[in-house]
């Protein structure tokens, strides 16, 4: 039996993340060489490597007979503590009323784009999720590529938002940021807002990272600058290491009254609700507790120290820049400077660069630029740095804190050996692709180079 599928769905792409997984199982079953068992060095995926807070895998436990439905917007005690949450976090006082909780933030995020009417602004690079939505949903959208800062300039947003004709406007900001790892401060913000309240323009706020804040105390939320106009997004996924329990929240604008109906409807058409035992597993992590803050406080020193020994060693390859971040588990590398290198080496694409990363004798896997909504000749990739053993990093960390810097490089060379290698393996690439072309690359492989 043959099946028709929609259109809708044959004009959009597999999210590059899924791709990208089943590309690197694809080359692993096939490539001869026996070193290639070994698997490769994971700069692509963007997982919190940590465990699960105690505290909320005993609450899902605890939880597990809670067989019935629970409310559209979620359960109350949820949308309380969540409410209580923004507060002592975010200094943002939030009526429970203006929560609604989701499976996940990217199902919230899709969701609001269905509801809202208009033309999104994009900024790039940006998260690799974002853009199937759009296109999903045939909106109108228009990119705003981000200057050498890689931020959102007020004045290019001004001059973009006065070509288009709609009557609304969304932009998608995403604060700190995936690929880049930076962080908007209040000024920054403000000028943003300034553009958004005068323009009239609508702001989802993706918020995800916002507890993985090297130095908390400089994150603020859109919803505080911009509260009439701002959508703010968060939940478990990255802050509590739970992207699998599949539960986000929205934090809706200040008089958002005539929405909520209507979204209460898209939510119960297309999910009904999040699994109740989950629901009640997320307001341990969203309570107040030293637990949780003694998770939060390690886990983003540890993002710090893996962030910052990143940086510097990509830094130190001549003509690469990389963003130096301030908050996830990201940065972006710019590898533009070698273009021409590149292309001589028949690299004509960030696609082809990853592809040839992933080769033997390298095995390093990253996300191209195109994957991150740039050119698809951007030499620019994501550079995740979570491939180590987060339950074990975490109790080394706490046994031992490292105070210096030279204490910090130590305790990345001791506990995440893998994040090091992988590095090496980017500077011998580049080194290699300096000297030789892509044959050669493959051909002189393992003399320079071996996996440990
Ligand atoms: C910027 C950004 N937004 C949203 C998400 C999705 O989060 P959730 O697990 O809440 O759907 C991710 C996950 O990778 C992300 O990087």
């Amino acid at each position: 039996m043959k099946f028709i599928v929609d259109q809708q769905v044959e004009d959009i792409e597999m999210p590059e993340n899924l791709k990208l997984n089943t590309f690197l199982k694809e080359f692993h079953s096939t490539c001869p060489h026996p070193e290639c068992s070994f698997g490769y060095y994971g700069f692509a995926f963007g997982q919190s490597p940590f465990p699960v807070p105690k505290l909320i895998q005993e609450a899902l436990i605890k939880n597990a007979d809670k067989g019935a439905y629970a409310p559209v917007s979620g359960i109350p005690e949820l949308r309380n503590a969540i409410s209580k949450y923004n507060k002592h976090y975010f200094g943002m006082d939030i009526a429970s009323e203006r929560i609604y909780v989701g499976p996940g933030t990217k199902e919230l995020i899709f969701n609001l784009l269905e509801i809202l009417h208009g033309t999104v602004i994009l900024p790039t690079p940006a998260w690799l999720g974002y853009l199937p939505q759009i296109r999903f949903l045939k909106k109108n959208y228009h990119m705003l590529p981000t200057r050498a800062n890689k931020k959102i300039s007020p004045n290019d947003l001004r001059k973009l938002e006065l070509r288009l004709q709609d009557r609304q406007k969304i932009l998608i900001l995403n604060n700190p940021n995936n690929p880049t790892g930076l962080l908007y401060d209040r000024l920054e913000l403000e000028e943003i807002a300034d553009v958004c309240r005068e323009q009239n323009i609508t702001v989802i706020s993706d918020e995800i990272y916002a507890q993985t804040t090297y130095d908390f105390s400089k994150f603020v939320s859109m919803g505080k600058i911009y509260p009439e106009g701002t959508f703010v997004t968060n939940g478990l996924s990255k802050s509590h290491a739970a992207g699998g329990y599949r539960l986000g929240y929205v934090i809706f604008p200040q008089y958002a009254i005539d929405l909520k109906e209507q979204f209460k409807k898209i939510l119960a058409t297309e999910f009904t609700a999040v699994s109740t035992p989950i629901q009640h597993a997320a307001i341990a992590g969203f309570e107040i507790s030293k637990e949780i803050d003694d998770y939060f406080d390690v886990t983003r020193n540890i993002h710090h120290i893996m962030g910052e020994y990143t940086y510097h060693a990509l830094s130190s390859i001549e003509g690469v820049k990389a963003t130096k971040p301030d908050a996830t588990f990201y940065l972006l590398a710019d590898f533009n400077s070698f273009a021409s290198d590149l292309q001589k080496a028949k690299i004509a694409t960030s696609q082809k660069l990853s592809e040839s990363l992933i080769l033997h004798p390298y095995h390093t896997a990253i996300v191209g630029g195109d994957s991150l909504v740039l050119e698809r000749n951007d030499f620019s990739a994501r550079i995740a740095y979570v491939d180590y053993d987060g339950a074990k990093v975490y109790q080394n960390y706490l046994d031992n804190k490292p105070k210096s810097s030279s204490e910090r490089i130590e305790f990345v060379k001791n506990n995440a050996p893998r994040v090091v290698a992988g590095i090496e393996m980017i500077i011998k690439f580049f080194e290699n692709i300096r000297k030789y072309t892509l044959h050669d690359l493959q051909i002189q492989k393992s003399s320079s180079v071996t996996p440990s």
